[in-house]
């Protein structure tokens, strides 16, 4: 048996053409959560792409024969204006995962890498892999990140401080100036990467955004991605922006290039308002049910700007998490030494509201 569906549905309404594409139950499921599954592991945002976004990949599909030439140069130039740099201050990744990767070969051979022990690190394992000292500084007791203690920790072996703001997975978000004020004074020895990949999701994403330092010409890199409020986890897109002489040492250990149809997507979407608006609000009402989800069992979540809540629910989150997952319910795996915390990501609203009935059900129980 197959399915029928209309370009139209699967484009998001794009033209109003007769072709239709004829994909099996098989190849469907080959894409996003499984049938009956609501999955919040992985901070995407499931009301992406954009209807723009879509109309441009299905463009940019039909030409995909062809390398990425223009819309590279395109993208770049849209991300240098929005943030008053040059284009040589921009380099663009497969997905800013890669960038940070390149940016951890580009870095660990002159020294260690200085970051937070609990914080994103896809990359720092890779940096641990290629050989990297990785020294990782516990957080505050108010589980924030010790910037005094990293910035004690970078002596004259270190090459990189990586800080997540907002940090994942607590969601916290560091102070603009007071971040501001670590990076000025830490850059002086060692370059700063702050992955900015949650910050337009803030209250004040230019305070609270490093991309001023990069204007300064300060040893600040700061990474961004596609994957997260503009919801195209799934098509690989993400840049950072720094000096030019450290962007190109990004940019010369990179080994995967962004694809056509990702850029496409990019391009349409970034100054999409209407779009950004409609998800930030819908982030905002979803963190909301998670939230007092939360609260309604006395769990007090940390604070969050993010898409996504982090809790300390004080049960082994691993064994509860299976217990969700019989019923078709997935929230992160545990993180190492701390496995009383819960991630939960943002779904759909209505898949929130199962999550919160299920929590709810499973807690009382
Ligand atoms: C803080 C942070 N940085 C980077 C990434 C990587 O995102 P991507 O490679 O999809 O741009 C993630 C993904 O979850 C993340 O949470």
């Amino acid at each position: 048996m197959s399915i029928q569906l209309s370009r139209r549905t699967l484009l998001g309404g794009l033209v109003g053409s007769a072709v239709s594409l004829t994909l099996s139950p098989g190849a469907l499921a080959q894409f996003g959560p499984a049938q009956g599954v609501i999955s919040l592991t992985s901070n995407e945002n499931p009301y992406g792409p954009s209807a723009g976004a879509l109309k441009a990949a299905a463009a940019a599909t039909a030409k995909s024969a062809y390398y990425p030439g223009a819309i590279s140069r395109d993208l770049t130039q849209l991300i240098a204006d929005r943030h008053r740099l040059k284009t040589e201050n921009i380099v663009l990744s497969s997905g800013s995962n890669e960038a940070l990767c390149a940016a951890a070969m580009g870095w660990a051979k002159r020294g260690s890498i200085v970051t937070a022990a609990l914080t994103y690190d896809l990359h720092l394992g890779f940096a641990a892999r290629i050989g990297a000292d990785v020294v990782r500084m516990p957080l505050n007791s108010d589980m924030s990140i010790n910037l005094e203690a990293i910035a004690a920790a970078v002596d004259n072996s270190a090459s990189l401080v990586y800080i997540c703001n907002p940090n994942n997975p607590t969601g916290m978000t560091i102070d603009g100036d007071v971040l501001r004020d670590f990076c000025r004074t830490v850059s002086r020895h060692t370059t700063v990467i702050v992955d900015e990949a949650y910050n337009e999701l803030t209250a004040d994403p230019d305070y609270t955004s490093m991309v001023d330092l990069v204007r300064e010409g300060e040893n600040v890199i700061v990474m961004r991605t596609f994957s997260k409020l503009y919801g195209m986890a799934g098509l690989r897109v993400g840049y950072g922006m720094g000096r030019p002489d450290l962007v190109a040492r990004v940019r010369n250990h990179i080994t995967s290039w962004p694809n056509v149809v990702g850029l496409a997507a990019a391009h349409a979407s970034y100054n999409d308002d209407d779009f950004i608006g409609f998800s930030t609000g819908k982030i905002a009402q979803g963190r909301r049910i998670v939230i007092d989800a939360f609260k309604r069992q006395g769990i007090e979540p940390l604070p969050t700007q993010t898409n996504f809540v982090f809790a300390d629910i004080g049960r082994d989150v691993d064994a509860f998490g299976a217990r969700m997952r019989e019923r078709n319910v997935r929230v992160h795996r545990a993180y190492p030494g701390y496995e009383t915390y819960m991630r939960v990501s943002m779904g759909k609203l209505d898949e929130l509201e199962v999550f919160s009935e299920l929590f709810n059900e499973l807690f009382s129980a």
